[in-house]
Formats: C-alpha cells, sequence, structure tokens
C-alpha cells in the first residue's frame, strides 16, 4: 500500500480508529455525571484492571478522583445520539442524566450509574492515575461486570449482530459493525 508521512503537530489521532465509543460514568454524592470515552482498553487479566484517558479539563475527572470507582458503558450504535450528547456537552452546565434522559439500572449493590441502554458495563475501583502528555491514564480495577447475557455467547464472545456496538471514527462520526459473518482464525502455520 502506498503511504505518505505526516509529522508533528498532527491535527488529528484518528487513525487507529474505529473505536468503541463507551460512556464513562460516576457517581460522587448527589452528583452523577456520564462522559464519552473513545480513548479506554484492558490493560490486565490477573487482577482484571482497565484504563481510560481523561483530561484533567473533564467535569467527570474531579468526579471520579472524589468517588474512586467509574464505570465503563457499552452502549449499542443506536444509541450514539445519548454517546454524542454526553460527549459534546459538560456536566458543569447541565445535569446530562435529566437533560438526555439517561436510564439508569436499579442495582441496590452498584457503586456507579449503570445505564439501561448498555449492554455491559464495568465498575472499576480506582487503582491509579498518572498523566501522560494533556491526557491522564486511570487504571481501575474491574470489580464487578454487568451484562445482558443475550449480547454474549458461551465463550463470552459478543453477539455483534444482536447488539451492535457504536465504533467512533473522529470528528463526530460513528458507525458499526457489518453484517460480516464472524471467521474464525487459529493462525496454522501454512
Ligand atoms: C465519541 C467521543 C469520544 C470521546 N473520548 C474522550 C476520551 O477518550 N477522553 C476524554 O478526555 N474526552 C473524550 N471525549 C470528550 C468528552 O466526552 C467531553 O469533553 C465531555 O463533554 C466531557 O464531559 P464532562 O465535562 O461532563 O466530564 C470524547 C467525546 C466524544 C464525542
Amino acid at each position: 500500500m502506498e503511504k505518505i508521512v505526516l509529522s508533528p503537530p498532527f491535527s488529528h489521532l484518528y487513525q487507529s480508529y474505529p473505536a468503541v465509543a463507551a460512556v464513562v460514568t460516576v457517581e460522587s454524592g448527589e452528583r452523577k455525571n456520564a462522559m464519552a470515552c473513545a480513548w479506554h482498553a484492558p490493560l490486565s487479566f490477573t487482577p482484571p484492571l482497565y484504563g481510560i484517558l481523561l483530561t484533567p479539563k473533564r467535569f467527570s475527572y474531579n468526579l471520579i478522583l472524589q468517588a474512586g470507582v467509574f464505570g465503563v458503558n457499552f452502549l449499542p450504535f443506536e444509541k450514539a445520539d445519548l454517546i454524542a450528547g454526553v460527549g459534546r456537552n459538560s456536566g458543569r452546565d447541565l445535569d446530562k442524566f435529566a437533560v438526555f434522559s439517561l436510564a439508569v439500572e436499579t442495582l441496590p449493590e452498584a457503586r456507579v450509574p449503570v445505564l439501561e441502554d448498555a449492554y455491559a458495563a464495568y465498575e472499576c475501583r480506582l487503582r491509579e492515575h498518572r498523566p501522560y502528555g494533556d491526557h491522564e491514564l486511570f487504571v481501575g480495577e474491574i470489580e464487578k461486570i454487568y451484562e445482558t447475557p443475550l449480547a454474549f455467547d458461551e465463550e463470552g464472545v459478543p453477539q455483534v449482530h444482536r447488539f451492535r456496538p457504536a465504533l467512533y471514527l473522529g470528528a463526530d462520526l460513528y458507525t458499526t459493525v457489518s453484517d460480516q459473518t464472524p471467521v474464525r482464525k487459529r493462525g496454522e502455520r501454512p
């Protein structure tokens, strides 16, 4: 494939997209908040660690530090409106749960808002946070996973024909997976 070469400063870093557009939720005292998050990743299986990247400018930043726990909600493509709503508005200016009618599951044991629209959500206890350039990596230990059984098979594989994930392309554009039947490749040598 032909390549062109770009050098810093880069106008965007969309090359690794599409990325699953998650919604990070937090509740501290009486205040609930939600924000879109495309920069997130599993970091360790044992213990189960999950990382999210936030700039300190986010209203969610201090709320997560206060709460010591955050939620990572995975929503289907049909909810892209909601993701964009919590990703383009700050909780500093409005109550996103009220304005975007975010419904929360009734889960007495949950320490984070688990969204009704999510097909899965992680509840992560904040273990540490560290700046990397203009973002800060929040490392959370996954203490609970809430998932819709229909969304996963017996191997835990997401059933993307039933719950198509919301994927972010950058520049306010969202897409989802195609109708391609998943193919199993075991990496046998030729
Ligand atoms: C699809 C999408 C993905 C985003 N991903 C991130 C991210 O990974 N990290 C981040 O700090 N902000 C990200 N943002 C921006 C925040 O969601 C946005 O600034 C939001 O208004 C912050 O809300 P808050 O101020 O209430 O915390 C993203 C926005 C969108 C629309």
